[in-house]
């Protein structure tokens, strides 16, 4: 090891492959979470993969709706190529609602080294920031079977972390989601300068 190396920040490396699943409701901030937390991943070497729930339903899950049938049909989806790409060595950032406890618990079985974080906002915070317009249609009943207005969502009972994007910033939450895979073992990383 050479000294005098800048140290002002902790230096995140590989370790094994591992899922980061991230649940919530639409709005939450999944998707923001998951980007802070590939950057911050990805600047140590880590590889990374995102499966973001709006791009998969674009591809692998095109055509799919929002029955129950069809979300647990998405989530097995996404599952399967994270278990893929987690015993080859990759860090899997998911990104989809997966409202349902039993598939997300199902994908947790399957592959193992898997760490669940519930990305919290309360639905009042979600219809207030209505970042794609959905919730303001959903309530005026022109979306059905909108999660959190006429479709639930199932919390999940012993996740790993939770991150409160109501009280939190992005890189306060990005921050938290590092350390606790560092507790975890999953990476590895020098302590803070
Ligand atoms: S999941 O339930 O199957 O995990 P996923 O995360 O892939 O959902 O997709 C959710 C995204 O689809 C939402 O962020 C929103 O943009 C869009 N969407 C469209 N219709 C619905 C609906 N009925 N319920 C939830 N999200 C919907």
């Amino acid at each position: 090891m050479t000294h005098g190396q800048l140290a002002t920040k902790r230096r995140i490396t590989q370790g094994r492959g591992f899922t980061l699943w991230l649940t919530g409701l639409s709005g939450a901030g999944k998707s923001t979470l998951a980007t802070a937390v590939a950057d911050e991943l990805r600047r140590g070497g880590v590889r990374v993969e995102t499966l973001d729930g709006d791009e998969v339903r674009q591809n692998l899950s095109k055509g799919l709706g929002f029955s129950r049938e069809d979300r647990d049909t998405n989530i097995r989806r996404i599952g399967y190529v994270a278990k893929l790409l987690t015993r080859n060595g990759v860090v899997v950032i998911s990104a989809a609602i997966s409202p349902y406890r039993a598939v997300r618990n199902d994908v947790r079985r399957e592959i193992g080294a898997f760490v669940e974080v519930h990305v919290k906002a309360s639905l009042e915070e979600c219809v207030r920031r209505d970042t794609k317009g959905l919730y303001a249609r959903a309530l005026a009943g022109e979306i059905a079977q909108f999660t959190g207005v006429s479709d639930p969502y199932e919390e999940p009972l012993a996740p790993e972390l939770v991150i409160d994007t109501e009280r939190e910033d992005v890189a306060t939450s990005a921050t938290r989601v590092i350390d606790r895979l560092l507790e975890l073992d999953y990476l590895r990383g020098g302590p803070d300068a």
